[in-house]
C-alpha cells in the first residue's frame, strides 16, 4: 500500500540523506529519521504531504520562511537545513533530529498518572516558547498552527522547547477549515478569526489565541473547547461564554486568572492581549511567578 509503514525507508534524498525509519505522521506529512551521509550527523526529514507538495506558491513561502528561521539562532526554534525534492519530486524539509517527546506527548503521559504540571513547570516551559515566538513575530512571521505536537521537548525537559512546523501550515487551506483539516484533529488550538475569516488575514494575534489554548491545556490536561463535529465547534468558538472558569478545574490558581483567560481568548482579535509577551505577562502576573 501507497501509505504503508515506513515507505520510504532506504530512500536516498538528495544524493545525500539515508532516510532510516519513520518518526511520526501529521497533517503536513510524514517524518523519518535519517542519516546525512557527508559528515554521519542524524536530522529528521519531513515528507509533505500530496495536496501541499503540488502547490509552488506554498514551497516558496516555506524555503523563505525557513532561510528566516535559521537566522535566529540561539532561539528555541528547530535548524532547518533545506528542502530537497524525493525520488518521485515530493519536496520535503530536512531538519535538525530532535530527541525528547513533544508536549501533546508529555500532556498525555500526566493524563495518564493523573497528574498535572506544576506552575514552575509551566512558567519555566512557556517563559522560553514565549521569548521564541516574540522572536519570530517580529520578523513578521505567524505560526498559525500552534498546538502541542508542535512544540518538542528536548530531552524530555521543560526548560528546552523548540517549536516546529513554523510556516506549514498552509493559508489558502485555512480560508474555510475543512474537513480534512477537523481529521487532522487540530481545530480546537484555531482562533475564532481564523474559523470566521480564513486565515489570509490573521495575524500574529491568532497566534496569542493558539498558545493561550495551548497553556490553558498543559495547566489542566483538556483543551478549552472541543466538540464533536466541525458545526458544534464552529459556533461554540465564535460565541462568547464557552471557555470553561480555569480556576474550578485549578484550585491553585487564583480568581483572577479567568479574567486572564477572557482577554486571552477574546473573540476579536483587537480584544485579546496585542502580542504573546503582553499575555504572558499578565499571565505570570497574577500567578505570582
Ligand atoms: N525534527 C524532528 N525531530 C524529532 N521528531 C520530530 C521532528 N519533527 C516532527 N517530529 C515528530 O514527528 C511526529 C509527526 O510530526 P508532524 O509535525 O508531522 O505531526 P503533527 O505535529 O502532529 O501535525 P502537523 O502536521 O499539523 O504539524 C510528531 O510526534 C513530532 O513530535
Ligand atoms: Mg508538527
Amino acid at each position: 500500500m501507497a501509505d504503508a509503514d515506513d515507505t520510504r525507508t532506504g530512500e536516498m534524498l538528495g544524493g545525500r540523506y539515508k532516510v532510516g525509519a519513520l518518526v511520526g505522521k501529521g497533517g503536513h506529512g510524514e517524518v523519518y529519521r535519517a542519516r546525512d551521509t557527508v559528515d554521519g550527523r542524524e536530522v529528521a526529514v519531513k515528507f509533505l504531504a500530496a495536496h501541499l507538495a503540488q502547490d509552488n506558491d506554498y514551497r516558496v513561502r516555506l524555503a523563505r520562511e525557513a532561510r528566516a528561521m535559521s537566522s535566529l539562532n540561539g532561539v528555541g526554534t528547530l535548524e532547518v537545513m533545506g528542502i530537497l525534492g524525493a525520488e518521485d519530486g515530493t519536496p520535503c524539509l530536512v531538519m535538525e533530529l530532535l530527541e525528547g517527546c513533544d508536549l501533546a506527548e508529555a500532556i498525555a503521559s500526566r493524563n495518564r498518572l493523573r497528574v498535572r504540571f506544576n506552575l514552575d513547570e509551566v512558567v519555566t516551559l512557556f517563559s522560553k516558547v514565549v521569548s521564541t515566538l516574540e522572536a519570530v513575530h517580529a520578523l513578521g512571521i505567524t505560526h498559525r498552527d500552534l498546538k502541542p505536537s508542535n512544540i518538542y521537548l528536548v530531552g524530555r525537559k521543560m526548560h528546552d522547547p523548540r517549536i516546529m512546523d513554523f510556516g506549514l501550515a498552509k493559508v489558502s487551506d485555512m480560508q474555510q477549515i475543512t474537513a480534512d483539516r477537523m481529521l487532522a484533529g487540530s481545530p480546537s488550538y484555531v482562533a475564532p478569526e481564523i474559523w470566521m475569516r480564513g486565515a489570509r488575514n490573521a495575524d500574529h494575534r491568532a497566534d496569542v489565541y493558539s498558545l493561550a489554548v495551548v497553556i490553558f491545556e498543559t495547566l489542566t490536561g483538556d483543551v478549552p473547547i472541543h466538540r464533536k463535529n466541525l458545526g458544534e465547534m464552529l459556533m461554540a468558538v465564535t460565541r462568547p461564554g464557552n471557555i470553561p472558569s480555569l480556576q474550578k478545574i485549578r484550585q491553585d490558581l487564583p480568581a483572577d486568572i479567568d479574567d486572564w483567560s477572557k482577554q486571552a481568548f477574546a473573540i476579536k482579535p483587537e480584544e485579546r492581549f496585542q502580542s504573546v509577551v503582553g499575555m504572558w505577562r499578565a499571565f505570570r502576573a497574577i500567578v505570582g511567578k
